[in-house]
């Protein structure tokens, strides 16, 4: 079985970070996005591991390289543009040959990985198996109906009144029947190739497509909010530990992850939460469910429920920050400068709210 992971897109939903960069880069608990997928591929025992990159493909290609960091093989897939989910796939045939394989999207991340799904679609005759997780909101998702016998009868994507609320999950599992679905579907509205259309020529044609229903959670991290909502499952699931260096004047609350070189002075951290590695945090306070990148300062300021990309610093905030999403090399800071004034210096499409 070989791995598929889409990486290219345009991630229009989280700019400005995505001007500059990949989303799939964007960590979560101080780890990419992308690199929580690699991983989850290479847990569930695959080793050949294709990644579709688009515009951001050099940075994707440095910051992953070979694979063998993870003991995996991987080979870049460039896609012209992005011209849809079952393009990608098409894209990828010399790569997957007629293998199975599991395609997973690489803005996506899901509790307790994916072994179970592969060890199931592994052993038995489906032609593909998709994941679906039940949800309060199906109006959002690619929606799938289930007849009594749980086959899948029909995909619709965003259905105004769905007929149930199992959304698809970014997971798909196909044989070689795929190669057939992806040549005979044609651009959608928005002209792209829809992975819900190649399944659903699939399920028209006879083919075997089997639900997983995943329990745990499951978050698309295409906007800011998301990518918060990630960043507080998967902080909530780890371990706390201190590899960096602690003063006695530090209050270190619940749990808390001090990254190899990273400095606590004279502050409180209450986890969740963990910084990075040669970050330092001077006079301040750190709250539940923040991520604090590596080389970044945070100085007589608070912060609590956000991330922080590499090389920023906050310092001297006469309020406390929540809720942001900060990107790399930023400075927020206060200004001596008179007349007392917000001197800001934002990006396209950046949103600030002040008091
Ligand atoms: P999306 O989140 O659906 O699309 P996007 O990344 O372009 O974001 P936005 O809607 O905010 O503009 O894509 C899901 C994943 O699949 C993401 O990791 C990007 C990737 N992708 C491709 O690799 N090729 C494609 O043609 C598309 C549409 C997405």
């Amino acid at each position: 079985m070989k791995g598929l992971v889409l990486s290219g897109g345009k991630g229009t939903r989280l700019r400005p970070i995505t001007y500059t960069s990949a989303k799939q880069l964007v960590p979560v608990a101080n780890k990419p996005v992308l690199f929580r997928v690699i991983e989850a591929i290479r847990d569930a025992g695959i080793e050949d591991i294709g990644i579709v990159i688009g515009d951001t493909g050099n940075e994707i290609r440095n910051a992953v390289g070979n694979g063998r960091r993870w003991g995996v093989r991987i080979n870049y897939i460039p896609q012209e543009a992005p011209l849809g989910l079952a393009h990608a796939v098409k894209i990828s045939h010399d790569f997957l040959g007629d293998d199975r394989f599991v395609m997973f999207l690489g803005d996506n991340c899901i509790q307790g990985g994916i072994s179970p799904l592969i060890e199931q679609f592994g052993s038995s005759d489906y032609n593909a198996q998709i994941v679906l997780k039940q949800v309060g909101d199906p109006q959002q998702f690619g929606v799938a109906e289930i007849d009594e016998e749980g086959r899948i009868i029909q995909l619709v994507e965003k259905p105004r009144e769905p007929r149930s609320d199992l959304a698809l999950v970014g997971i798909y599992m196909f044989d070689q029947t795929v190669w057939n679905a992806v040549e005979a579907i044609r651009p959608s509205a928005r002209g792209e190739l829809e992975i819900t259309d190649a399944i659903q020529w699939l399920i028209t044609n006879g083919c075997k497509v089997h639900p997983y229903i995943h329990e745990g959670w499951w978050i698309d991290t295409g906007k800011k909010g998301d990518m918060l909502e990630a960043n507080r499952l998967v902080l909530d699931e780890m371990e706390p530990s201190i590899a960096g260096y602690v003063d006695r004047d530090s209050h270190l609350i619940g749990k808390v992850i001090i990254e190899r070189g990273a400095e606590v002075i004279n502050s409180t951290i209450r986890g969740p939460a963990i910084i990075g590695e040669h970050t330092r945090i001077v006079n301040a306070y750190i709250g539940p469910f923040t991520s604090i990148y590596h080389h970044c300062l945070v100085e007589e300021s608070e912060i609590e429920h956000s991330i922080v990309l590499e090389s920023s610093s906050i310092r001297e905030l006469p309020h406390r920050l929540e809720d942001s999403l900060i990107g790399r090399n930023v400075d927020v800071g206060r200004s001596p400068f008179k007349p007392k004034a917000y001197r800001l210096m934002l990006g396209d499409n950046s949103s600030v709210g002040v008091l």
